[in-house]
């Protein structure tokens, strides 16, 4: 049976796109994206997702509070009947109760190499610009399993990325995007897959 796939998104969705490039593609044999959340309104991601025939919700998290965030994701989750949790440029914090009902279900990629410049604070272009600011020669990013400590689970896979002269946060963020995480995410969501699958063949 295919590994039923959530993903959860706040905005541009270039990873999400990278997942629906892998799967339209025969790179994610033993899954398939049934969902799509996003946490933040008008996330260029949801559009994304329609345009591939994906279910796309906004669940505004500042409206509804953490609570009634993850109350109303932890339904449609329920509904959709997922078995894996992706974040993909989901830049929100889970709840540490919500985190812990989904045991090595979670996944999440960060842009750079854990545990260099992860943490609180560091997402998006913020953790870019302080590696620019400490001088690191070599960044990249990491996909990791979530657990109650935000960025402290298991590593799955990782890639380092060089810093060329004259870079600025934003021409980093797209090498890092473009040379590891749209190439590690898919491959990393694939191998859980394939391992969730195998799980359930011995009837566990
Ligand atoms: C990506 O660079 C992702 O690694 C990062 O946000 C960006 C979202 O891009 N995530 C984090 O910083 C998580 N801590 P996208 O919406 O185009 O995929």
């Amino acid at each position: 049976m295919l590994k039923r796939i959530a993903v959860l998104v706040s905005g541009g969705g270039t990873n999400l796109e990278a997942l629906f490039a892998a799967q339209e593609s025969g790179r994610i044999p033993h899954g398939e994206i049934v969902l799509v959340v996003s946490g933040t309104a008008g996330a260029y991601a949801v559009e994304r997702a329609k345009s591939h025939g994906v279910s796309a919700v906004t669940l505004p998290r500042k409206e509804l509070g953490q609570t009634g965030f993850e109350e109303a994701l932890s339904n449609q989750l329920m509904d959709a009947r997922v078995d894996l949790i992706v974040l993909a440029g989901f830049l929100s914090i889970l709840s540490a109760d919500f985190v812990s009902s989904w045991p090595d279900r979670i996944v999440n990629i960060h842009p750079s190499l854990i545990p260099a410049f992860c943490g609180k604070g560091f997402y998006g272009l913020h953790v870019h610009e302080a590696a620019l600011a400490r001088g690191v020669k070599v960044t990249g990013a990491t996909v990791h399993l979530v657990n109650e400590i935000p960025d402290g689970g298991r590593i799955l896979l990782q890639k380092a990325v060089e810093i060329l002269p004259g870079d600025t946060a934003e021409t980093l963020q797209h090498r890092v995007m473009e040379q590891a995480e749209w190439v590690l995410l898919p491959q990393a969501v694939e191998q859980l897959c394939e391992q969730l699958a195998q799980e359930e063949r011995r009837g566990r």
